[in-house]
């Protein structure tokens, strides 16, 4: 048995999350710039090699594997990567394989994804209004995604919704959301804006909604309970005892929840990200490419990469700056 990964803090890290694409069908204004500028083909790991890579991970102790992108619907092949994964399921080293997705392929994947053992999904819709969706993404079309996350509850898979707090965006829409997410007994997780990438667009500290306010206006409208229970990610729940539904808060900036950190993230290009809110990283492509027969140089280099995970990230907005702004766009590491 391979000792498992555990942190310079005694955390122990169980959940990878996998950018398989920097690639993305929309622009949303908080993630990307208008005018991306893509990874050529050559720099990604294959599907081959995100395969040896997970596959290592899950042999350290992995048991929650998170696909991500940019959108990871759109990469070429996906599926195959997903079937590949759920040999992993199967004999029970993995106990959860899921992704983030915008939803505007799902139509398409729902049922295959199912059939690969996926069984929840995050889907990210920050409004209900088709004509501040296409705001929001720059183009996305939301009847689209809304078939989408049709198509994803009638294959069996449980439906969260994850919509970025924006003030002056979706402010107001925020009982509309939660009664439609209800109605379609979906849980619903709303996020605090974190400062990344260079977006070229309005500023973030103008849109940013703190969540403690977003709880207070539950509490004026709903009877709410916190809940003890975790997902194994960042968020805390409460219920809302008239709808019954979960609504999941991921405070960065508002309540710090770096010390309970179980996860790292893998880039499509094999580097290492150990926290979403600093900048250090480790390539894990040279060990896997250099090393075609042996997992030892690889194991190696995420046994090092994790000795160096920080404590935590740096975002804040208190001072009335965006203090911790990162350089790096958040479809780099997948969110
Ligand atoms: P569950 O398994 O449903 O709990 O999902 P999750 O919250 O782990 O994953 P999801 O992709 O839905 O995460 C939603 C968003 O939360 C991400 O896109 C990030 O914006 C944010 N987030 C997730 N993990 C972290 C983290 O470690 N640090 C920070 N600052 N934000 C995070
Ligand atoms: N701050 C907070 N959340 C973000 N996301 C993308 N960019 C940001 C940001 N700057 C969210 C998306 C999606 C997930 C992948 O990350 O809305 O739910
Ligand atoms: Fe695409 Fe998601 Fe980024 Fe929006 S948040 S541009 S859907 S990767």
């Amino acid at each position: 048995m391979t000792a498992p990964l555990i942190d310079p803090f005694a955390r122990a890290i169980t959940y990878l999350r996998v950018s398989v694409t920097d690639r993305c069908d929309f622009r949303c204004v908080y993630c990307m710039s208008e005018n991306m500028t893509f990874l050529p083909k050559k720099e990604l790991l294959t599907l081959e090699e995100l395969d040896r890579m997970c596959s290592t991970f899950i042999d350290l102790g992995v048991e929650k594997l998170r696909i991500t992108g940019g959108e990871p619907l759109v990469r070429k092949g996906i599926m195959t990567f997903f079937q590949a994964m759920s040999r992993h399921l199967e004999r029970g080293a993995l106990k959860e394989l899921t992704l983030t997705t915008n939803g505007s392929q799902l139509e398409r994947f729902a049922a295959d994804l199912h059939a690969a053992g996926v069984r929840r999904v995050n889907i990210s819709l920050d409004t209900l209004d088709e004509a501040k969706f296409a705001e929001i993404t720059r183009w996305g079309r939301l009847p689209q995604v809304l078939r989408g996350i049709d198509a994803a509850q009638k294959a069996g898979l449980r439906v969260k919704i994850n919509a970025v707090a924006l003030k002056g965006f979706n402010e107001e829409e925020l009982p509309a959301i939660t009664e439609w997410c209800a109605a379609r007994d979906m849980d619903l997780t709303w996020i605090e804006v974190m400062p990344m990438g260079d977006i070229g667009n309005e500023d973030r500290l103008g849109q940013y909604w703190s969540l403690k306010d977003v709880r207070a206006e539950y509490e004026r409208a709903y009877t709410v309970t916190d809940l003890a229970e975790r997902s194994g990610g960042p968020a805390r729940y409460v219920q809302l005892q008239e709808t019954g539904q979960k609504i999941g808060f991921i405070t960065p900036l508002t309540h710090n929840f770096c010390e309970s950190c179980n996860r790292v993230r893998l880039t499509c290009t094999g580097e290492l990200f150990m926290c979403l809110g600093q900048e250090d990283n480790a390539d894990l492509r040279a060990p896997l490419r250099d090393h075609p027969d042996s997992e030892e140089p690889l194991r190696d280099a995420i046994r090092n990469a994790i000795a160096h995970k920080p404590k935590g990230h740096d975002f804040d907005y208190s001072r009335q700056r965006t203090d911790g702004q990162m350089s790096r766009h958040m479809s780099h590491t997948g969110g």
